[in-house]
């Protein structure tokens, strides 16, 4: 199955075994609490937001080895983390602007223990880099996104050289691959090219260039699908829906992983009442890895370097559950298609382990009917994946009489059907985990 998989230069392996990481957005927004595009939202010049955001960004509770832990208790395998974003504001001491953590009150630079938190803590280190800027003198003013929409642009513009602010987005990428160690997975966000020009795009970032120089300080780093480059990417980034199936690309699959919000923004929001439950944040993780893709969960800490008691509840419930049906997650892929999914669940295959997962998203009565001869001829044995309790293959005798006598549920394909017990297990997801004959 893997060769079909589209290849690049990327080094795929740990990262589609990994499944599962930790999106973080912190920034100057995080004080604003209402979306990390407030400052286009709400349109605030420049020298305004400075004002109320940079000069009292101080969040004196970050802790970094906490977030860590919070993220691996979770069972994430790595994280990603915004270096800069379209904001411009940034968390490491970049030697190429003052616009950064070390400059405001905080004092700090605030991405350097974040790595090294997450790295001893077992994760994998992503960097998401905005291309986009809109506190960079040089970054010209465009009609579509920054806070300057409705000014005199062509005025502004008069002193902006975007080649100029090229060389400063290639500057910090330099930076960012090279003070802090190896870096897996580097995301770049966003392009939005228009065909009267108006936007910005690979030209605008000089994304051939970029590329480049990112391959060769990083050769096997994966790169996320931003640059507006046809090849140049690793990965495919639905962001905010759930693909209907495994992502391709000119019919050919590719390596992909959605990005999902708790709440819907992904800075901190104070206000948002759209959070989604532990229950449907599962499923989501199970959908993905049920069609071959990762999920990049996000995380919006407060301003005063927390992560709220709302995400930290969702990720304490989602470890519970990791913590016992991690085996239908890592390491494994959409189930081989001659396997027909059951009702109301989804499949997860482990092809090292051959072992099939049954995720069982509305529990049955007493039987799970697995259709179809690939489950007749191949299925071993089968037991709860929470407790390890057996499960029975095959028809109770009460339900092959009925069958027999009544001549119901006649099939020309045989089935196994498991039995399973009439209450189901305390556990947000039940998974039945199926042992394949070799
Ligand atoms: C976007 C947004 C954004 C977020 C991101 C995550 O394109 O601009 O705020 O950082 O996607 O995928």
């Amino acid at each position: 199955m893997a060769e079909q998989v589209r290849r690049t230069a990327g080094d795929s392996k740990w990262f589609t075994e990994a499944r599962f990481g930790m999106f973080i957005h912190w920034g100057l927004y995080a004080m604003g609490a209402r979306h990390e595009w407030l400052q286009h939202n709400e349109q605030i010049p420049v020298p305004e937001y400075e004002r109320r955001y940079f000069k009292h960004f101080n969040p004196d509770l970050y802790d970094p080895e906490m977030w860590a832990k919070t993220a691996a208790n979770a069972g994430m395998k790595y994280f990603v983390i915004t270096t800069k974003h379209h904001e411009g504001f940034c968390l490491w001491d970049s030697e190429y602007t003052d616009y950064k953590a070390p400059s405001t009150p905080c004092g700090k630079d605030l991405l350097k223990p974040m790595v090294d938190a997450y790295r001893n803590n077992g994760l994998r280190v992503g960097l998401y880099h905005s291309l986009i800027d809109w506190h960079h003198p040089q970054y010209t003013i465009d009609p579509h996104v920054g806070p300057y929409r409705n000014a005199d642009r062509d005025k502004m513009n008069k002193t902006r050289n975007q080649a100029k602010y090229a060389e400063y987005l290639h500057n910090q990428v330099r930076e960012l691959l090279t003070k802090f160690g190896k870096i897996d997975i580097m995301w770049f966000d966003f392009s939005y090219p228009k065909p009267d020009g108006s936007g910005k795009g690979r030209n605008e970032w000089q994304s051939e260039k970029l590329y480049k120089m990112v391959r060769e300080l990083m050769p096997g780093v994966m790169l996320d699908d931003r640059l507006d480059l046809e090849k140049g990417w690793d990965i495919k980034t639905p962001e905010q829906f759930q693909p209907r199936e495994w992502v391709t690309v000119n019919g050919q699959k590719v390596v992909w992983e959605a990005c999902q919000t708790f709440s819907g923004s992904w800075g901190y929001h104070r206000d948002e009442s759209s959070w989604r439950s532990v229950d449907e944040l599962i499923r989501t993780l199970i959908d993905c890895v049920s069609k071959g893709g990762n999920l990049l969960l996000n995380v919006g800490p407060t301003a005063r370097g927390e992560f709220d008691y709302r995400a930290i509840a969702r990720l304490e419930g989602i470890g519970e559950w990791m913590r016992r049906h991690g085996r239908s997650i890592y390491g494994c892929t959409q189930a081989p298609a001659e396997f027909n999914v059951p009702e109301n669940c989804k499949l997860t295959y482990n092809p090292a382990a051959r072992r099939l997962y049954v995720h069982i998203l509305a529990w049955p009565y007493r039987h799970l009917y697995l259709d179809g001869n690939a489950f007749a001829d191949r299925v071993e044995y089968a037991q709860l994946l929470n407790d390890a309790s057996e499960i029975g293959l095959g028809l109770e005798p009460w339900v092959a009489d009925q069958m027999a006598r009544k001549k119901i549920g006649k099939r020309q394909e045989r089935s196994v059907v498991l039995q399973l017990p009439a209450d189901k297990p305390s556990v947000t997801v039940p998974v039945v985990e199926l042992f394949l004959k070799r």
